[in-house]
């Protein structure tokens, strides 16, 4: 019987306080089944101990190359990974990789990994926001290393503001990507300013009830989150999820019903290059909203009448800006008159948007699970299925689609 080989994974350690979160980081690695060598900078140490890292990994941690010299660790590691993360990235760290120099293991493995690096930045806002920072990302960005953005708030002392290490399930979420497929990032996004609305609406009956849904909101932020990191402008317009991490460096915008779900998405959506619809927007709402608690004794006969909403993505497509491409999600069922794909052409005819996925639903399929599958229809009449796969996979589908219509759009 052949085993399929365990993902090989570098964790390079830097020396900052958020050095702790690269536990969680590990954990998440190891537990799946992955093989991973932890290799922190000595500063790290100071903040982690060598036994943490040991014992979580299961492998031995050195931070020199002079260590296990007749192994040649320093070119070893790194040419053996699959995938080398960083976490978390000081500025010292990425100024060293932006510029070669390998004074140490982890700076070793970086130069002789040949694998995607994914380096997850942490420090404090002046420092991420100064200038040599800046073009040291800007240079390893260009090089093809994936520079995440960080998230903004609580920093290490009292202060707050754009810094903080990316959620290390966020984390997790693009490493896994990467190993599934390692050219899922490229930053072709650039310069765009993308909208996506994620998760599902509710309408309110009364002060204590409400129409919903079981959208989990995975995948919208999972689009949000590989549109960040493709190098878009990301507004994540998200209705009712479970919980999830905000995508680090993405502006979020928290609507609940339907009406400030439609609100929230038009305003950002005038100036937007491309506009996914991933949320579940509920068809109806109740036709009054009680005041007060719904009684089953009170004298109403009917409290739940239901009117209307309208339909957000059908506005969209009418009110198209040149170039702009809109892309809508549908979740089928087949049901006794037509299959899934049958229902979802027949969708995609009425909305009229440039691409719509379909998901098959139902049965454990789509909702609140981790994977999905189904088809991207295209208006040229193309049908691609999309292989099961994680939600981030699905997502990096969906934005080469769309990268291939803003440049068909644009004549690029
Ligand atoms: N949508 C929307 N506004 C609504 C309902 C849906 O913008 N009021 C969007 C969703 O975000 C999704 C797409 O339309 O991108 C399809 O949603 P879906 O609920 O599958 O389609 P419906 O038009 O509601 O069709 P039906 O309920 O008949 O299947």
């Amino acid at each position: 019987m052949t085993s399929t080989p365990r993902p090989r994974v570098v964790l390079g350690v830097g020396g900052g306080i958020a050095a702790y979160k690269a536990c969680e980081v590990l954990r998440g690695l190891t537990e799946p089944g992955h093989e991973v060598r932890v290799v922190p900078t000595e500063a790290a140490l100071r903040f982690v101990g060598a036994a943490t890292f040991e014992a979580l990994s299961g492998n031995p941690v050195h931070t020199g190359v002079f260590s296990d010299v007749p192994e040649v660790p320093h070119v070893r590691i790194g040419q053996w990974a699959d995938l080398v993360l960083v976490v978390p990235a000081t500025a010292d760290l990425l100024a060293k990789a932006a510029h070669g120099l390998a004074d140490d293991l982890l700076t070793n493995t970086l130069l002789t990994a040949r694998c995607p690096v994914l380096m997850a930045p942490a420090m404090h806002t002046e420092m991420w926001e100064h200038a040599a920072t800046r073009d040291n990302v800007a240079t390893l960005r260009a090089r093809g290393v994936i520079v995440t953005e960080p998230a903004s708030g609580r920093l290490t002392g009292a202060d707050t503001g754009k810094g903080r290490l990316a959620d290390p399930a966020e984390i997790l979420d693009l490493a896994r990507l990467l190993l599934a497929r390692p050219t899922a990032l490229p930053r072709d996004l650039e310069g765009r300013r993308v909208v996506v609305s994620a998760g599902g609406t509710r309408e309110p009956l009364d002060p204590v009830r409400f129409l919903g849904n079981r959208s989990s909101g995975k995948q919208g932020y999972a689009l949000a989150r590989t549109a960040v990191q493709r190098g878009a402008s990301v507004t994540l317009v998200s209705a009712h999820t479970l919980a999830l991490p905000e995508p680090a460096g993405a502006e979020v915008i928290r609507a609940s019903t339907a009406e400030e779900l439609r609100e929230a998405v038009h305003k950002s959506a005038a100036d937007a290059d491309v506009i996914v619809m991933a949320a579940a927007v509920a068809d109806f709402r109740p036709a009054h909203r009680a005041e007060y608690k719904i009684k089953k004794t009170g004298r109403d006969p009917d409290p739940v009448a239901l009117t209307r909403n309208p339909d957000i993505l059908a506005e969209l497509v009418a009110a198209r800006q040149p170039g702009q491409v809109i892309v809508g999600f549908a979740a089928e069922t087949g049901d006794t008159g037509a299959d899934v794909l049958e229902h979802a052409r027949a969708k995609h005819r009425r909305k009229g948007c440039d691409l719509l996925v379909v998901n098959a639903v139902g049965e454990g399929k789509a909702f609140e699970v981790e994977d999905n599958a189904g088809w991207l229809l295209s208006t040229d009449g193309t049908e691609k299925p999309i292989a099961l796969g994680s939600k981030a996979q699905m997502a990096s589908e969906v934005w080469d689609a769309v990268v291939a219509l803003l440049r068909g759009v644009h004549g690029q």
